[in-house]
C-alpha cells in the first residue's frame, strides 16, 4: 500500500495544539508546528480496525488477555531485538502519569529528580507537581548536537540524588542515544544504586541512519530501572491514552502494579488496545513510510532556514527539530511573537530550560503545510534582515 501524509484540518476536532493555536492567533487562518502530535492521519490499518470495533457496536468492560503483552514482547523483539517477559509489564493510561506515579510511590517528599536539560518541560513539572526538588544536568551543546554531561551528573550522584530521568530519542535535541553513551550512564547508576527512569515515548520515530537502543538491553545487568514507552507519538493515538511501562525488578512491579489497581486505573481503553494491537502488528510499513516523510521536511527545512542565521541541529530521532538562532537582538521568545503575529506557532525553547536562543519545530505535518510554514518564516525573517552579516 501507498502510504501518503496529507494535510488533515484537525482545527474543530478539539485538539489542544490547534486550540491554543486559534487562541494565539485570535484567527483560525493560523499554522501550528508546537505540541507534538501529528497533523496526518494515523496508519489506514489502524483506523480500518478502529472502524471495525465500532461497528460492532459494544463496547462493555473488557479484560486484556495473554494477547496483549504478547504483541508488546513480539513488537520489542521484531524492532529493537530485545526479548522482555510477561511479567515486566504494566499498561497504564499514559507516561507522564506513570512518571507521576513511580515519583509519588518511590520518593520521599523534598527528595530530588535529576533531568537532562534542555527537556521535555513536563518533567520539571511532575516532578514539583509531587513535591520534589528538581534538579537540572545540562546536556553539553557541541557543533550541531548534544552529548551527555557524565562529570555533573557523577557529582550529582555523589551528594545522593538517588532518581534520573533520560528522555531517549531526547525531546527536544533529538538525539539517540548510542549504546555506548547508556552503557556509560547504566555504569554510574550502578556504582551510585540511582533508579533511572526512562522516558522511551520517541522510540519508533528514528531518522534514517540511526538505531534506537532501549535501556531494557541492560535489565540482565541492572534492575533499577523503569521505562516508560507507547504507540501514541508515533502513530498519532496520544488522544487514546495508552502507554507501557516496563521494568525487571519485582519489587518496583509489584508496588506499582499494586497502585494501579487501587486507582481503579489497571485496565486501558477499550479502544486503544484495538489501535495499540494494530499498531504493533500492522503498522510497521506505515512507521517505515513515516520517517522517510519525517526526514524528507527536515531535509527541506534545513535547506531553507540554513540561508538565515538559524543552525538547524542534527535530527537522529523524533519529529522534533531543535534550531538555534544565531542573529543578534532578537531571542527566541522575540522570534516566537514575530512569528505568533504572522500567525506560525513554533515552540519557545525557554521552554525547554535552553541554554541559549531556540525553537525547537513539529515536522509531523503534510509537506505542503510544511511549505507554507516555511514561506511564512522566511518572509518574517527577512523582514528582520538575519541574512546581515
Ligand atoms: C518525551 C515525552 N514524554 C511524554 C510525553 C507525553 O506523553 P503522555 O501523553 O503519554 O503522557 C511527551 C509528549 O510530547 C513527550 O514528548
Amino acid at each position: 500500500m501507498e502510504y501518503n501524509f496529507k494535510y488533515l484540518n484537525r482545527k474543530k476536532t478539539d485538539s489542544i495544539k490547534w486550540k491554543i493555536a486559534q487562541n494565539l492567533c485570535d484567527s483560525e487562518d493560523c499554522f501550528d508546528f508546537s505540541i507534538a502530535d501529528s497533523d496526518y492521519e494515523t496508519a489506514p490499518e489502524i483506523k480500518k480496525a478502529m472502524i471495525e470495533r465500532i461497528t460492532h457496536g459494544a463496547f462493555g468492560y473488557i479484560s486484556i488477555g495473554d494477547d496483549y503483552k504478547k504483541i508488546l514482547i513480539d513488537f520489542y523483539n521484531k524492532h529493537y531485538g530485545l526479548n522482555i517477559s510477561e511479567n515486566q509489564i504494566i499498561p497504564i493510561p499514559r507516561v507522564m502519569n506513570g512518571i507521576s506515579v513511580i515519583l509519588d510511590l518511590f520518593l520521599e517528599k523534598k527528595d530530588s529528580v535529576i533531568i537532562q536539560t534542555p527537556v521535555y518541560p513536563a518533567f520539571r513539572h511532575v516532578i514539583e507537581a509531587n513535591g520534589l526538588l528538581c534538579i537540572t544536568n545540562e546536556l553539553i551543546e557541541l557543533e550541531d548536537t548534544y552529548e551527555m554531561n557524565y562529570l555533573d551528573l557523577e557529582d550529582k550522584f555523589k551528594n545522593r540524588i538517588k532518581t534520573l530521568i533520560i528522555c531517549n530519542p531526547h525531546n527536544p535535541v533529538g538525539r539517540v542515544w548510542r549504546y555506548k553513551e547508556l552503557e556509560k550512564l547504566i555504569n554510574l547508576a550502578k556504582k551510585y544504586d540511582v533508579l533511572i527512569i526512562s522516558d522511551e515515548i520517541h522510540a519508533d520515530i528514528i531518522m534514517p541512519g540511526y538505531e534506537f537502543v532501549s535501556l531494557a538491553n541492560f535489565f540482565s545487568e541492572y534492575q533499577n530501572i523503569i521505562i516508560l514507552n507507547a504507540p501514541s507519538k508515533t502513530f498519532n493515538l496520544a488522544g487514546l491514552q495508552l502507554a507501557n511501562l516496563l521494568t525487571p525488578k519485582e519489587y518496583l512491579l509489584k508496588k506499582i502494579t499494586f497502585e494501579y489497581e487501587r486507582l481503579h486505573l489497571s485496565t486501558p481503553n477499550l479502544m486503544a488496545l484495538v489501535a495499540m494491537e494494530a499498531a504493533y502488528k500492522q503498522g510497521r510499513k506505515w512507521l517505515l513510510a513515516q520517517r522517510e516523510h519525517v526526514y524528507g521536511n527536515y531535509l527541506l527545512l534545513k535547506s531553507k532556514l540554513e540561508d538565515f542565521k538559524l543552525k538547524v541541529f542534527k535530527l537522529e530521532g523524533t519529529y522534533l527539530v531543535w534550531i538555534k538562532i544565531e542573529f543578534d537582538n532578537i531571542d527566541s521568545t522575540i522570534l516566537y511573537e514575530l512569528l505568533m503575529k504572522s500567525r506560525v506557532i513554533v515552540s519557545d525553547g525557554k521552554k525547554f530550560e535552553s541554554n541559549g536562543s531556540f525553537i525547537r519545530f513539529n515536522l509531523a505535518c503534510s509537506r505542503e503545510q510544511l511549505q507554507v510554514g516555511l514561506n511564512i518564516i522566511i518572509d518574517c525573517l527577512k523582514k528582520i534582515k538575519t541574512t546581515e552579516k
